[in-house]
This record gives structure tokens, C-alpha cells and sequence, in this order.
């Protein structure tokens, strides 16, 4: 079976690429995470990567001179390596509406809240603000506005009391790393697309418990 070449772009640490290039280790996972990009020369995530002989690359854009041309450079790097399918993964750079629409059902992101609920930066911290009792992350295909577009899977987890940003943030990350892997695969094996700007699944997926917080 071909697999579906995919490139994870980051900024950071790379933790989600991580769960995407353990997850893309099963020979049956749909996808292979082809590429790393980052944006940010020694990013975290570039050393992981090269770890696992995974090409990785820096386009570093502060090199130019706006932001089409950031995104045609990148555009040309990822058609360069032949990939099929792109990643945000924790790629904290908006991206042109051109190179959106270039990429148009093809591109993913992974977001820190359930949305349409707290797109934006300081998701935990606002969520705790707000006294929220249910938490959690989202993947979903990107349009040009930030963290808007057809939601392929959420995962929810509660907000404890007690709970500090980091406390919060550390829940949602690991349920990321958990979301992010089961996502592409439901997207690369081509049982999750989208119709109407919503995702439809090829077939009906057991749905989990609902979570009570606090419990019943
Ligand atoms: C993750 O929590 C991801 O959801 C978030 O950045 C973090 C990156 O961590 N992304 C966004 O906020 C995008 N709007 P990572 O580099 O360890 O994957």
C-alpha cells in the first residue's frame, strides 16, 4: 500500500510531530511523515527528526520579505520533497490565503481547545478564566482564518481543580499526542474527508462515554 507522504511544519518542540512519527512507524499507519520544516532555525523538533532519518529542513522567515513570499518558498520546499499532505504541528505562523488554497483539504492543524471555543494564543489560561469544566484539543483542516476549518476529531479532558496553565496544558498535550496520530490516519486512509465544508466518515465510529466533570 502507498503511503501517503506528509510534511509536519513546526516551531517548537515538537512533541505532536513526535506522536506523528511513532504512530507513522506501524508499517500499516496510512501515512509517512516525509519532511520536517520549522520556521525557527533549532527548533526542538529537528533533532527528533533527524534522529529518525527523517528529512528536516529550516526556512527561517525572518529571510523574507513578506508573508507570500515565506509561503511560496515553502510551497516550492514541500513540492520539492513530493509531499502529498501537510501537517501544523504546533506551526505557529499564520499562512497565506494563496497557499491555503493551494493546499485546500490537504493541510491539517492540531489547536489546544475543544473549538470553535478559544482559537488564538492563551487558550488554557482563558479557559480557566472562564471557569470551563471540560477541556481539550482539536484537528481540524485549516482555511485562511486562524484555527477555523472542517473538524475531523476532538478529544476532551477535564479541568481539575487546582489546576495552574501548565497543569492544563500538560492534559491537553498528551490527549494531542493521542488526537493528532488517530486524525491523519482517519484522513490519509481516506475514511474521513470533507462534503460541504463539513468532515463526513466513511463509515459509523463507536462513539466514547460521555464525560461528566465532576463525575456522576
Ligand atoms: C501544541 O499544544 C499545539 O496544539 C499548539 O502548540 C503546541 C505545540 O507543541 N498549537 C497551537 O496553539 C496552534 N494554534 P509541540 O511543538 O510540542 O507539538
Amino acid at each position: 500500500m502507498a503511503r501517503v507522504r506528509v510534511a509536519a511544519l513546526i516551531s517548537g518542540r515538537g512533541s505532536n510531530m513526535a506522536a506523528l512519527i511513532a504512530a507513522a512507524a506501524t508499517p500499516a499507519y496510512p501515512a509517512e511523515i516525509a519532511l520536517v520544516l520549522a520556521n525557527v532555525p533549532g527548533a526542538g523538533g529537528l533533532s527528533v527528526a533527524a534522529e529518525h532519518g527523517i528529512a528536516n529542513e529550516t526556512l527561517d522567515h525572518r529571510g523574507f520579505a513578506d508573508r507570500a513570499a515565506f509561503d511560496d518558498a515553502l510551497d516550492a520546499r514541500l513540492r520539492h520533497h513530493a509531499i502529498e499532505f501537510v501537517c501544523l504541528a504546533g506551526f505557529m505562523r499564520l499562512l497565506t490565503a494563496g497557499f491555503v488554497e493551494k493546499w485546500r483539504n490537504r493541510l491539517l492543524n492540531i489547536h489546544p481547545s475543544l473549538l470553535p471555543a478559544y482559537p488564538g494564543l492563551d487558550t488554557h489560561k482563558r479557559a480557566l478564566a472562564d471557569g470551563v469544566r471540560v477541556a481539550g484539543c482539536t484537528v481540524h483542516f485549516v482555511r485562511a482564518k486562524m484555527d477555523v476549518g472542517p473538524i475531523v476529531a476532538q478529544a476532551a479532558v477535564p479541568v481539575l481543580q487546582g489546576d495552574d496553565e501548565d497543569a492544563l496544558a500538560a492534559r491537553v498535550l498528551k490527549a494531542e499526542h493521542a488526537l493528532y496520530p488517530h486524525a491523519l490516519r482517519l484522513v490519509a486512509s481516506g475514511a474521513a474527508t470533507v462534503e460541504g465544508e463539513q468532515v463526513r466518515f466513511a463509515r459509523a465510529l463507536a462513539a466514547p462515554p460521555v464525560l461528566f466533570n465532576p463525575p456522576l
